[in-house]
């Protein structure tokens, strides 16, 4: 099992208390693509931080790679087994496509893999732009160069929250399709929150996240 996360709950004191999670249970194996849809505000990133040890639920619990997640180990599961793409990208932008691709392992102080960051932008289809600081790319393109980062490290387990939401509509079908084929050629796990349909019928499972709980759709 890849991710199992077991009635998990959060709060927030803001400043009266506002229940966001209250009772989130999930568990995916490799190859498995999952969507999470929801109404703004109704808990999807705050849900989507705390499977991928951003942020720590207020009780329950999470494994991640079958390993119970703790105060001590969250940040090195993090490093090893979880890629993240964000909706709006997150790059650096005074720095290469190329050098963003390599920059989580630069922070984790690991060997810089070039060939495979040029690898990698090829399949998402960027490599001529892998010398472009990242601020002269497109939204299509940043997200292109988001997934080819999120992949780099070879994580178990994708985490995307609303991965195209800041795209017009035939850009947005590109990368959804890019995310979703560069996963299950590698049998990684994806979990995707998305108010976009195209992209959440392409999921293997989806749900929506409401009133503090997740609804399996059929
Ligand atoms: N750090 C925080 N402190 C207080 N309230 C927060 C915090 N983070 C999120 N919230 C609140 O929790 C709710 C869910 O937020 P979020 O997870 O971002 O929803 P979504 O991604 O579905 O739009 C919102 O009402 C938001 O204002
Ligand atoms: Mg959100």
């Amino acid at each position: 099992m890849i991710l199992q996360a077991k009635n998990l709950s959060k709060s927030f004191k803001s400043p009266e208390k506002v229940t966001v999670l209250a009772d989130v249970s999930l568990e995916a194996e490799a190859g498995e693509s999952i969507a999470i849809c929801g109404r703004s505000g109704e808990g999807k990133t705050t849900l989507l931080h705390i499977l991928g040890t951003l942020e720590k639920p207020d009780s329950g619990e999470l494994s991640i790679g079958g390993t119970s997640v703790t105060p001590f180990n969250g940040a090195e599961l993090r490093r090893k087994k979880i890629g993240f793409v964000f909706q709006s990208y997150n790059l650096l932008e005074d720095f290469t496509t190329l050098e963003n691709i390599l920059m989580p392992a630069r922070i984790a102080r690991r060997p810089l893999d070039q060939k495979r960051a040029l690898a990698l932008l090829d399949e998402v289809g960027l490599l001529d732009r892998a010398h472009f600081q990242a601020k002269l790319l497109s939204g299509g393109e940043k997200q292109r160069a988001a997934i080819a980062r999120a992949l780099c490290n070879d994580p178990d387990l994708l985490l995307a929250d609303e991965p195209t939401g800041n795209l017009d509509r035939a850009t947005a079908r590109q990368i959804g399709e890019i995310l979703i084929a560069s996963a299950k050629k590698r049998n990684k796990t994806l979990i995707l929150v998305t108010h976009d349909q195209e992209l959440a019928a392409l999921c293997t499972r989806r749900y929506t996240l409401a009133g503090g709980l997740l609804n399996k759709l059929l």
